[in-house]
């Protein structure tokens, strides 16, 4: 089954868009490490942290083991239907058996970080209650295994798994207990890990689990909410995000770093006059309304509330405190963009620019073929909300990887793509723009959801019945960029 919308452009069908208070913007300019690294306008700034992503669900297997409890996506995976030939992650990459070959493979490309998540069922295998210390042991093994071979670890505590206990006795992210529950889990492993794990993220991917899967019924759990049901759904869930925040900190060992892993939209004007710029950076915060803008603003925007009248999210100011708790760093996960330009006679300011339909895109029908994006993404985050630190927490192409003759896929395609984006991202960081690292999505094909084996996103090809990985053309290319520091 494929996805029949573009995900990532969710808030235009809710309907958001109107002109926010316009805020002070922070000029951006040429830092002196950015400046002394332009000689080539290749490079990027020194120290940039080059480094690859996956998720555990999609990756690890061994869905049973070592008392790890069921959740929403084993139920869903196993639902008939669901996913493209009924696919689950049962077995997946066998990464929880494979991991120490598979830091190999990061470590042969160079890559200097990993951003890999934490299966909730395995820490809790109920959500809550009792944990399960057999389930936190094997990301014991693996940070210190990636640690070993000087590789730093990025933990994610939630890339969609939730332990299926809570979506039955709470309704998942539909109840506020389910935030809570959240946040122990969060300092439960933030007080076991972070002697050695420095940076966190909490949840990635608002914009993609509850709209994918508690909107439109396409990802786990498969519901279908609308109205009150659905914002509270959203609510509950960075509600989740901030309670998490404050619990890392309050058990976090001193220097751990705390940020986000967010999906944003990212409007892009289609030409760049100072008036479409004005309208990109106005359609940012109306955009990401309920994600990213309530956590670095600590409010709704008014046009969201407005515009969803009795619908409208029920919280206190108390929720509003939590979820703009201060973040370490923004990651933003980057693969598309919205066209918009300014428009007048709209109360907004501006008006969405929809993609043509010979509009190129990858095999993921959603995934239009945008570089502009990884430039007007970092950029908007760091003016508008003047954002320290960031990493490109995932950028990658699916592709119609076939093995040649000679065993090697030779993915010309993902490597145009991924040049074109690092040139554009390249252009941030030698304007100042604060992107500190880069995670290449992905290390490895995997179980890429509802679209279960089908779409490829590896920089590895993995040979399924084998479970050989094998470098595509992509990693060639990728060890050059990270051994030069350059785009090659
Ligand atoms: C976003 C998600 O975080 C990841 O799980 C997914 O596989 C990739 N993007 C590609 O769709």
């Amino acid at each position: 089954m494929k996805r029949k919308f573009s995900r990532r452009t969710f808030a235009k069908l809710a309907g958001v868009g109107a002109l926010a208070a316009t805020t002070e913007l922070p000029q951006l300019g040429p830092t002196a490490s950015a400046q002394s690294n332009m000689t080539t306008g290749r490079e990027f700034p020194r120290g940039f942290l080059w480094g690859t992503a996956t998720a555990s669900y999609q990756v690890e297997g061994a869905v049973k083991e070592d008392g790890r409890g069921p959740s929403i996506w084993d139920t869903f995976s196993h639902t008939p239907g669901k996913t493209v030939n009924n696919a689950t992650g049962d077995v997946a990459n066998d990464h929880y058996h494979l991991y120490k070959g598979d830091v190999q493979l990061m470590k042969a490309l160079g890559a200097k970080a990993y951003r890999f998540s934490i299966a909730w069922p395995r820490v809790f295998p109920n959500g809550d209650g009792p944990p399960n210390p057999k389930g936190l042991d094997f990301y014991n093994r693996l940070v210190d295994e990636l640690l070993a071979n000087g590789i730093q670890p990025f933990a994610t505590l939630y890339h969609w798994d939730l332990p299926q206990s809570l979506q039955d006795r709470f309704g998942g992210w539909e109840g506020r207990e389910t935030s809570k529950a959240f946040a122990d889990y969060a300092g439960y492993v933030a007080q076991r890990l972070t002697d050695r794990v420095k940076h966190i993220f909490t949840i990635n991917e608002f914009g993609a689990f509850i709209e994918v899967g508690y909107r439109w019924g396409v990802h786990a759990p498969g519901l279908r909410l609308t109205g009150l049901r659905l914002n509270q759904t959203r609510h509950h869930a960075v509600l989740g995000h901030g309670l998490a925040v404050q619990a890392i900190r309050a058990s976090a060992k001193s220097g751990t770093k705390v940020g986000i892993a967010e999906n944003i939209t990212v409007p892009v004007p289609v030409v760049e006059t100072p008036q479409n710029v004005a309208a990109a950076e106005r359609a940012m915060r109306e955009m990401n309304a309920q994600y990213l803008t309530v956590i670095m603003e600590g409010k709704y925007t008014d046009w969201y509330l407005k515009s969803n009248g009795a619908d409208a999210p029920k919280f206190t100011p108390e929720d509003l405190k939590s979820i703009s708790s201060p973040l370490d760093f923004v990651g933003i996960n980057i693969y598309t963009n919205q066209f918009v330009r300014a428009d007048e006679s709209s109360p907004a300011g501006f008006a969405h620019v929809p993609h043509p339909k010979s509009f190129p895109h990858a095999p993921s029908p959603w995934l239009f073929i945008t570089p502009d994006a990884l430039y007007w993404g970092p950029r908007h985050v760091a003016k508008l909300w003047g954002a320290k630190e960031i990493y490109i927490t995932e950028n990658g192409c699916s592709a119609a990887d076939e093995p040649a003759a000679d065993g090697k896929v030779y993915d010309t395609d993902r490597v145009t793509y991924l040049r074109s984006y690092l040139t554009q991202l390249r252009r941030a960081t030698a304007e100042g723009v604060p992107v500190r690292g880069y995670f290449l999505w992905s290390l490895m094909d995997n179980f890429e959801w509802a679209d279960g084996y089908t779409n490829r996103f590896g920089i590895h090809y993995v040979d399924y019945a084998s479970q050989k990985r094998t470098p595509k053309l992509s990693a060639d290319f990728y060890r050059e960029v990270i051994a030069r520091n350059a785009i090659v």
